[in-house]
């Protein structure tokens, strides 16, 4: 007498799991339509964007009352205002009426603005305060349900502010775990009262935002991708500058994911002085002498040490990063295969104007030379991607399985300085976010 089998269950265990688990997986490998499917470029403007906290602008960009300037979050244009009483506000630049976008300055000083289609008028608040030819609408409208729409939550840290359309979101400070000891640093870093943003560059690439997101936690291409400007820089000054500290990983320097997506190159170990590092400028020996003869060898070395690049590349999920010298990048995704990059550098109020200018022109290696270099990487990326279907996965398993990395007591994870430790680390949280149901909305 035969025995019927059970049926077996032939499917493997994977295929129950949501399904972005299937395009991030636990090897390291990511699928090669994060970076080019439309519809996955959508779900994140969602899911991520509008999911998480999302760096809006630094403190400094609004010193005064009514000060307000215009930003695009996960493509929503969103204008931050800093109110009357001081408190920051991020509102949907969308009219209540109709949809028209209704403030078309970059940035500025308004107490109101007014609807260019039919009039409506909004305080920087986000209130309506009037409507044109009120006596057409009846009884039961209701102002109230008119103002602009503007982000539930809005925290700040240090001087930059994040902002969140998920009113469930967890606290700022618990989102940013472990990395704001980096932060102090690289605030306390400046002479902190008097830190002021000034803009510096934008760059468009056409490839996926988070090329960019992962390049700036990844020091493995440097000797190779920026190996003109190192070459440069070598002939032209010897060695000992810019960017010969780093050849292999046989160096103290190493990379870190904190958790939440955050991830650090920290390449301060092998950069005593950032001033000795730094590529020779125009005006380098006059700046210092100047500078010297006015302070003194010990402090007038403090102030050069601030203008060169401090080594560290913190990167706050999902469009912030943070370098030492007080600088920041941020990522403004527009298409699945385009992106801007804005480029700020920060000035010292009270620092000698010999400091500002030194950091200003440091400033022209990274982000000004060095990002074409990565930009043209991107761009070649997003091509073979797209247009290679047979290849599917993307590697990033460096360090992996390997004992260089090490699980500290906070739980942020440690690699060798050329590991993909940080970059797989964020993809996990990706996959986290992109998984969750969430809500995103306004208050109005
Ligand atoms: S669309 Fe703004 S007032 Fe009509
Ligand atoms: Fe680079």
């Amino acid at each position: 007498m035969s025995t019927v089998q059970p049926l077996r269950r032939l499917t493997p265990a994977w295929q129950d799991a949501r399904p972005y688990d299937m395009l991030v997986r636990p090897d390291g490998m990511v699928h090669r339509t994060l970076f080019t499917d439309p519809a996955i470029f959508e779900q994140e403007m969602g899911k991520i964007f509008g999911g998480t906290w999302v760096f809006l602008l630094h403190e400094s960009e609004l010193p005064g009352p009514n000060d307000f300037k215009c930003v695009n979050i996960g493509r929503r244009p969103v204008i931050v205002t800093r109110t009357d009483q001081g408190e920051i506000r991020a509102l949907m630049n969308r009219c209540s009426h109709r949809g028209t976008t209704v403030c078309m300055e970059a940035q500025g000083n308004a107490r109101r603005f007014q609807c260019a289609y039919h009039g409506w008028m909004f305080s920087n608040t986000g209130e309506l305060l009037t409507v044109t030819f009120a006596e057409g609408y009846g009884a039961g409208f209701d102002k109230t349900a008119h103002n602009l729409g503007r982000f539930p939550r809005i925290e700040s840290y240090r001087g930059y502010v994040f902002g969140s359309l998920n009113p469930d979101v967890e606290p700022l400070l618990e989102w940013l775990g472990p990395t704001t000891e980096m932060i102090d640093w690289s605030v306390s870093a400046l002479t902190t009262p008097g830190a002021r943003v000034v803009r510096s560059s934008t760059m468009v690439f056409n490839a996926n935002w988070k090329l960019q997101n992962d390049n700036n936690g990844d020091m493995y291409h440097v000797p190779f991708t920026h190996r003109s400007i190192a070459q440069m820089t070598d002939e032209r000054h010897g060695s000992g500058k810019a960017l010969d500290h780093f050849r292999g990983d046989n160096t103290p320097m190493y990379v870190k994911y904190y958790g939440h997506g955050h991830k650090l190159i920290d390449q301060r170990p092998s950069i005593p002085s950032p001033w000795e590092r730094a590529r020779p400028v125009p005006g380098r020996e006059t700046y210092a002498a100047a500078l010297e003869a006015r302070y003194g060898s010990e402090q007038a070395r403090k102030y050069l040490d601030m203008t060169g690049r401090a080594g560290i590349n913190l990167i706050l999920y999902p469009n912030l990063i943070i370098t030492g010298a007080g600088s920041f990048n941020v990522y403004e995704p527009v298409a699945v295969d385009k992106t801007i990059v804005h480029s700020y550098g920060v000035v010292l109020e009270d620092a000698p104007t010999e400091v500002n200018a030194l950091k200003s022109r440091f400033l022209e290696d990274f982000a000004g030379f060095g990002y074409r270099d990565d930009n043209e990487i991107f761009e070649r990326i997003q091509h073979s991607l797209t247009t290679i279907p047979e290849m599917e996965w993307v590697d990033f398993s460096k360090g992996l399985g390997t004992d260089r990395e090490v699980t500290g007591a906070d739980g942020a994870i440690t690699g060798a300085v050329s590991d993909e430790t940080g970059i797989r680390g964020a993809y996990t949280y990706w996959r986290q976010l992109m998984n969750r149901d969430v809500h995103p909305c306004v208050l109005l």
